[in-house]
This record gives C-alpha cells, structure tokens and sequence, in this order.
C-alpha cells in the first residue's frame, strides 16, 4: 500500500491524484494520493508534519518548487541543474528531490513525433519562467537543436540562457523577432500563461508566418486547445498538448516512487475528455 501527496498552494483543483490514481490501476497497486494544502505563512511546519507522515513520496507544485529544497536530504542532478523540485521520494538516505517536467515534456513529444530530433533543428521556445527553464535545460541535452528563446522581458531569457550554460545553441530574442523568423522552426514551444485564464483568448504571438507542418506545442492544459494551437492548427501545424506533458510527468514521477513502469500513451483520451469535462 503505498502514500503519495502533493504540496503546494492552492491544489484543489489539481489533476494529480486523478492521475496518479489512474497509473496505480493501470499498475495494480493500492495507494492514495493525498492533497497538502500549505499556506505560505505555515509552511515551516507544514513540511515537517508532511515528513513525519507514512508517505512514500510526494509531488511539490507551485509556489514551493523552489522552497522545497533546504528542507530535503538531497537533490538529483535534473533538480540541481534547475534549482526546482517537483517530486520528492523518501529513500534510506531520506527525502531526496527530484524534477520531472522537462524530460516528462520532451518524452511526451518524442512519444508523439519520434522522428522530430532525428535531424537538426531550430526551435523557438517562448517564455522564460520556471516552466521554461525545466524544458530548456532538457533540450539542451539534445544533441541538434538550435533554440531562440522568445520572452517579454529579454533579460530574462537571456539569464536563463547562461545560468543553464546553453550559450552554444540558443540565444535570446524579442517575440517581435521570434514572429519575424517563425517560417524557420522547426518546433516551437508556448510556456508563458498567456492564454491560461478562462476568458482568456489571446496568445502571445501571432503565428501567421510558420511553415505547414511545424510541431507547435503549448504547455497550458485547460483549455486543452489553447487558442496558440487552434491558430496553429489552421496554419497547418502538428498539435503537441499541454496535458500530454502533464501525464508524462506524472508517469516519471510515478516511475520514481514505485520503479514501476506505466504508459502514459492508454490514458491519453481518458484525460482529454475529463480536462474538456
Ligand atoms: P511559470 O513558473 O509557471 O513558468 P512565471 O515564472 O511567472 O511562471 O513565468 C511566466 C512566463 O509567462 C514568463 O515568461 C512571463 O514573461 P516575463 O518573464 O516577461 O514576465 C510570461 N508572461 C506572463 N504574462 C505575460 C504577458 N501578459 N505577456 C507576455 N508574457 C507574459
């Protein structure tokens, strides 16, 4: 019987413990997935109370990715490397820190365009904030990609560029300059939150000048098509979707806890239908 949670604020609306409750049927473990809603003011105390719990690991979500860090016995490299930890294992060593989200995006575009790293390519990524981050620092260890990075505030882009030691394949640009050279990716990647809120219908860049065929990826999940894509989409675009990533990163995660190994592939359609609801 295995315990798993989540921390983080707020997490009742969370898709987590519907997946993970998914990957322990499909895996044939009992367990449960509890929520650890933390309030900032109390989380000294909320994680030490978390610790002291029959848990077998836990997910850390936002705004503690970061502040997680001190409180555990030690992070792997993929954690390190970011400065973030998304899931956390209780091992005999005690809690060690672990991020899952830019190999779980990268696996989950793979799993879907097996063919797309196969030659070189050029890649946009827009935003530079902590989801970001994760997916640039995993395909910087792809061996041939070229990525411009796209952010409103360039500093940014160009701080995450150097402290993830990417100054060999990817600079910084504006969006202004990402929507002037679009006809050349290969692969571009939304990461900001523009587009995520319910009424929200714009997007963070026009993308009349891509090529058909381009993979055109959003990691906003709700909605699952983001109006980025249905742009995309009537530009001839491939579709990689935001909740794919989302259950790829759960999958490793899971992976972590348990060694056991689920697909995220048979549950795709199932998720798609709960997100559209
Ligand atoms: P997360 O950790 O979830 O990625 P974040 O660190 O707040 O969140 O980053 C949000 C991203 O969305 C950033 O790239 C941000 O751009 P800035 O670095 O310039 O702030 C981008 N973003 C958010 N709102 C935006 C807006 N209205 N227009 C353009 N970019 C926006």
């Amino acid at each position: 019987m295995y315990t798993f949670g989540l921390a983080g604020f707020p997490v009742g609306h969370s898709l987590s413990p519907w997946i993970h409750e998914q990957l322990m049927e499909q895996t044939g473990v009992e367990g449960e997935y509890q929520l650890f809603e933390i309030t900032p003011e109390d989380f000294d105390e909320q994680i030490d109370q978390i610790k002291k719990q029959q848990l077998d690991g836990f997910n850390v979500t936002v705004p503690y990715k970061e502040k997680i860090i001190p409180y555990l016995d030690g992070i792997d490299a993929s954690a390190e490397q970011l400065g973030a930890v998304n899931t956390v294992k209780r091992t005999s060593a005690g809690w060690i820190g672990y991020n899952t989200d830019g190999t779980g995006f990268l696996h989950s575009l793979q799993a879907r365009f097996p063919d797309l790293f196969h030659q070189k390519i050029n890649v946009l990524l827009l935003g530079s904030g902590g989801a970001a981050r994760g997916i640039f620092a995993a395909l910087m260890d792809q061996a041939e990609v070229k990525v411009d990075v796209a952010n409103r505030t360039v500093s940014r882009a160009e701080a995450m560029i150097a402290e993830t030691g990417g100054d060999h394949a990817a600079r910084a640009v504006t969006i202004e300059e990402a929507e002037q050279a679009a006809g050349g990716y290969d692969l571009i990647i939304q990461t900001t939150t523009v587009g995520m809120s319910p009424n929200d219908d714009t997007s963070i860049m026009p993308l009349q000048n891509i090529k058909e065929g381009t993979v055109v990826s959003d990691i906003v999940y709700r909605p699952v098509m983001t109006n980025f894509l249905k742009e995309a989409e009537q530009k001839g675009a491939r579709l990689h979707f935001g909740h794919e990533m989302l259950l790829q990163q759960a999958v490793y995660a899971f992976q972590i806890w348990t060694d056991l190994h689920p697909e995220a592939h048979p549950l795709l359609e199932k998720f798609e239908r709960k997100l559209k609801g």
